[in-house]
């Protein structure tokens, strides 16, 4: 089948007009969570853009680990690419795109760390070959071979005697929106999408876009 054949009907979801009255984030968990009892794994994977100080954007794959009534939570290296972008500009976009139940939510905002103790709280929660991980890479730096990358890995795991301490340069960001769009698809490509601008926590303005 050509790629221009490739085509599907949405029929699995409706919103309607009343959403618009919906608390934004309160939709944004209740999807989350219908999602997530469908079982796929990395159901909480969403693609964060960032921009680059020459105003190039780039995009990856992150996952979300907390929901706040500030915002989202997700971890990575704080000098990593994205977060080196992130130094520079705080404002990001976030997507989250899931097929089987033909929805699609865009997220505007703004990311700042989270504090240091949370962060630390998380690390120790991970399973430690994955705090070695993060121990032993310096996320988004280059690196000669895989031979060279396991033997920093091995390295700390012989240093450290399976303690592991948090990394300075790693920990969590709070992605708090300004705007949020969930896409619902719907037969004959007259799919739903409304829109939520967000004023203050418990104050927001919500309309529909034509698709
Ligand atoms: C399913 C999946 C989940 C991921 N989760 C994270 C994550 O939570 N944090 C993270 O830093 N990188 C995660 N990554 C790796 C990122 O996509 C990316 O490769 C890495 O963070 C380096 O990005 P950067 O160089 O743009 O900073 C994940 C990748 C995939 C495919």
């Amino acid at each position: 089948m050509s790629l221009q054949d490739d085509r599907k009907e949405y029929l699995n979801g409706e919103l309607g007009d009343e959403f618009l009255l919906a608390n934004p984030r309160e939709l944004f968990s209740a999807w989350l969570e219908e999602y997530r009892l469908l079982g796929n794994s990395d159901s909480t994977a969403f693609a964060l853009s960032t921009l680059s100080k020459d105003g190039t954007p780039d995009s990856r794959i992150v996952l979300l680990k907390e929901i706040r009534n500030e915002g989202f939570v997700f971890y990575t290296n704080y000098n990593s690419k994205k977060g080196r972008d992130i130094a520079n500009n705080s404002n990001v976009h976030a997507l989250f795109f899931w097929p089987e139940i033909e929805r699609q939510i865009r997220i505007k905002g703004k990311v700042k760390k989270i504090s240091r103790i949370d962060s630390e709280k998380y690390f120790l929660s991970r399973p430690k070959l994955s705090q070695l991980g993060a121990l032993s890479s310096s996320q988004s730096e280059k690196i000669k071979s895989r031979t060279d990358l396991e033997l920093k890995f091995d390295s700390y795991k012989s240093k450290s005697g399976g303690d592991y301490q948090c990394p300075e340069d790693w920990g969590g960001y709070c992605l708090s929106f300004e705007k949020i769009e969930f896409w619902q698809g719907r037969r004959s490509r007259m799919h739903d999408i409304l829109v939520f601008e967000i004023k203050s926590n418990s104050e927001w303005s919500s309309f529909r876009v034509q698709p």
